[in-house]
């Protein structure tokens, strides 16, 4: 197993990356400080792993709550659910929320833990390579607005992240796929040689090699986690996380959630970026043509959606959360391994470049 530490002074927490760790019930118990624990999960994920979390539970009063599956549930309606299960089980201050699931199911379980009674503590138990690399680490959490992805929520630290990637047996190859664009964005907002050895590791990743995953998972958390200990409410650096995001979040929306993954909508937000970044005179044609190639290999799309116009994606843009003062900021790329964020370019070229990539 290995750990890494996010580090934020009292609401530091660790990482914890290997196998089998579903079943550590000491390595879960030595992380919950009061007796009450309410584990919430999604239907797909229950039947696969709930019982061997509640078996580690077995000396806590436990209840759990199953939600329906997908990310058009990742709504306020939804969140209300967990909050009607911590009220009619009398969950108090000192309960802990415990987060078994992917990215949905972790955003959501995390802001019912920061918003029940003011904040009650919370773990992430992630399964999806997505959630595994990205969602679970940070403290990120939310839910989304028919008008926007992701725009209600709160920063709420996990107690800890336990990662057990033997999940990701049973995950489907069009999620693992999902969950690599995320992978991909680590080399190329800060890791080139990453981003290389993605470049060699493909037939090994989409196979499900456990060497190779669990080295991936643990070269982004590192990333993500020195990201977050420097910038942990994103008043500046952590924002290059968001490479892709502003695009993806766009189709995402426009789209309806659920129908294009995250990670999906991530790959060609992505390649977007690159390709403006390359039009504004700023990045090589090469990484273009390497980044283009590798979402490729790894069965992710990289153009958007068909039917999308420039003015859909101008107007869903507006709403972004890196919007200042009415001015779109995105992060674009200076180099492999080097972003920025940015609002160093006329709204007209933009609209121009958005119009070439609509069709
Ligand atoms: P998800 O939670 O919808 O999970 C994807 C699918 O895999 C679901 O159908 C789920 O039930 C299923 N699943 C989960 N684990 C499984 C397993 N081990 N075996 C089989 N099936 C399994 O999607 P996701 O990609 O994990 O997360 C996407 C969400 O994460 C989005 O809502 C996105 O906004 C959010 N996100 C948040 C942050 C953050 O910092 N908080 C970062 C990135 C993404
Ligand atoms: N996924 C972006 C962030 O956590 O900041």
């Amino acid at each position: 197993m290995q750990t890494m530490q996010v580090d934020l002074g009292d609401r530091s927490y660790p990482i914890y990356i290997g196998e089998n760790l579903l079943s550590d019930k000491e390595l879960l118990l030595k992380h919950i400080r009061g007796s009450q624990v309410l584990v919430v999960t999604n239907e797909t994920v229950a039947p696969l792993y709930l019982d061997r979390v509640l078996n580690n539970l077995s000396v806590m009063k436990t209840s759990h709550l199953v939600l329906p599956d997908g990310e058009q549930y990742k709504n306020l309606q939804v969140l209300s659910s967990i909050y009607d299960k911590l009220l009619n089980d009398k969950h108090n201050r000192t309960t802990t929320l415990i987060a078994l699931g992917g990215g949905v199911v972790g955003d959501m379980t995390g802001y019912a833990a920061a918003s029940y009674q003011r904040g009650v503590d919370f773990i992430q138990l992630p399964t999806t390579l997505l959630s595994q690399v990205d969602s679970s680490v940070g403290g990120k959490t939310g839910v989304n607005h028919p008008l926007g992805k992701n725009m209600i929520g709160a920063f709420h630290q996990p107690r800890c992240v336990l990662t057990d990637c033997l999940t990701l047996n049973t995950l489907p190859s069009r999620e693992l796929s999902a969950g690599i664009a995320e992978v991909i964005k680590y080399g190329l907002i800060a890791d080139a040689d990453f981003f290389e050895w993605l470049e060699n590791n493909i037939d090994k990743l989409l196979a499900k090699d456990m060497t190779a995953l669990t080295y991936a998972i643990e070269v982004s958390c590192k990333t993500k986690a020195d990201i977050v200990a420097k910038d942990e409410r994103e008043g500046g650096i952590r924002a290059i996380l968001n490479l892709g995001h502003t695009f993806g979040h766009a189709i995402e929306t426009a789209q309806g959630y659920g129908s294009w993954l995250h990670g999906e909508a991530v790959a060609v937000g992505m390649k977007m970026a690159a390709e403006f970044s390359q039009q504004l005179g700023w990045l090589d044609s090469s990484v273009v043509g390497r980044l283009t190639c590798l979402l490729k290999q790894f069965n992710l799309p990289v153009e958007s959606p068909e039917g999308m116009s420039a003015d859909q994606f101008m107007s869903l843009m507006s709403v972004d959360k890196k919007v200042l003062d009415g001015r779109l900021r995105l992060v674009l790329l200076k180099h492999l391994g080097e972003a920025v964020v940015s609002s160093d370019f006329n709204n007209k070229v933009l609209e121009s470049f958005l119009d070439e990539q609509c069709h």
